[in-house]
């Protein structure tokens, strides 16, 4: 799991006025939207006793522990003390990290890290996607680490599921493909036939004269999350969160080719992915193309000093002590050095 890249913690519709809790990268985060609709991430952890803010309210722009009423803007910055006598200021060290957020593809995404807006690794362009991604969608948890997750299904056989869950089995047969990548990205473009089919009668016919058919097809990885899949017109992304290094969310978007009913091509899809499960939960990591570029660029994210040491946290700071992913405001604001409360989270080590 890594810091300082884009992160989607919720779809678009999930988040509301109401405080709403989210873990992440055995993180915990509070969403919401502020009377002008925008969504902002915050650091759930209270800076005063480490209560939940996600348990807490919206008071106009301020978001309010619910404990003992401590109410933060969405800089992260307290405002409001009430157990203060009139006229004592609010203390600077009173603020909690609040992460750059955005709302793209029907998702809510937040920076979770300090790199300064120039320097960090931009969110994916999705081609073929809409701002705001209307289509077919769902969700399904792994009980696996995410990067086993994405090795898996980011697989060029897999484009099936952009047309129709049935054709992506392990038959579908993959032809000469063809590879480009950049820094934080892989794209496997070919052509790919998919297995006879299973159904019986008029469709079972009709699927065989398609399955008959070689169809151009790709699959780009866009790290650190999200695997994209075109085949036929058709488009699905699957978004990957990790929850903690042992529990991954993955959350996906099809857009149907005109032909196929969502309703059906949804209840195929999680029928597939559903039947993926021992083997991503349970099996070996695969080791095809799309994997290796991805260990690559984990790699890189190691070694820039961007991945979170998880099991420090799990035994150094269970329970009894907190440590956050450090917001921009961290680096971007000199005169709050010193303001920090929590300390940030441990990272791996290269050398
Ligand atoms: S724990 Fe949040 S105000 Fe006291």
């Amino acid at each position: 799991m890594y810091k300082n890249f884009w992160w989607p913690l919720a779809t678009s519709n999930e988040v509301s006025n109401k405080p709403m809790r989210v873990t992440a990268l055995q993180q915990e985060f509070v969403l919401y939207r502020l009377s002008n609709g925008q969504a902002q991430v915050l650091s759930d952890l209270c800076v005063h006793r480490g209560g939940a803010l996600s348990d807490g309210w919206l008071s106009g722009e301020c978001i309010v522990c619910p404990y003992h009423g401590w109410a933060f803007t969405r800089d992260g910055a307290c405002v409001k003390i009430p157990a203060n006598q009139d006229g004592v200021p609010v203390p600077r060290k009173a603020r909690v990290d609040s992460y750059p957020t955005v709302e793209k593809y029907g998702f809510v995404w937040a920076f979770l890290g300090d790199l300064s807006e120039q320097d960090r690794v931009p969110l994916a362009a999705l081609a073929g996607v809409a701002e705001r991604a209307q289509g077919a969608s769902g969700s399904i948890t792994w009980q696996a680490s995410y990067d086993k997750v994405v090795a898996h299904l980011g697989d060029l056989a897999k484009a099936f599921f952009a047309i129709d869950a049935e054709f992506a089995g392990p038959q579908a047969k993959v032809g000469a493909a063809d590879t480009s990548q950049s820094d934080w990205s892989i794209k496997i473009a070919g052509n790919i036939t998919p297995p006879p089919s299973i159904e019986k009668g008029f469709w079972g016919l009709t699927r065989k004269e398609v399955a008959s058919v070689a169809t151009n097809a790709s699959m780009t990885l866009h790290f650190p999350c999200i695997t994209a899949h075109q085949a036929g017109g058709g488009q699905l992304v699957l978004i990957h969160l990790p929850v903690n290094d042992k529990v991954t969310q993955t959350k996906w978007l099809a857009i149907h080719p005109q032909t196929t009913l969502p309703e059906t091509s949804n209840r195929r899809l999680n029928a597939a992915l559903e039947a993926m499960r021992d083997q991503i939960e349970g099996g070996a990591a695969p080791t095809n193309i799309a994997a290796q570029a991805f260990a690559r660029m984990c790699n890189e994210a190691l070694q820039r000093g961007w991945g979170i040491d998880i099991h420090t946290i799990q035994s150094d700071y269970a329970n009894i002590k907190a440590v956050v992913i450090p917001s921009p405001a961290r680096r971007e604001v000199p005169e709050l050095a010193a303001a920090w409360v929590l300390k940030e989270v441990p990272v791996l080590r290269t050398d």
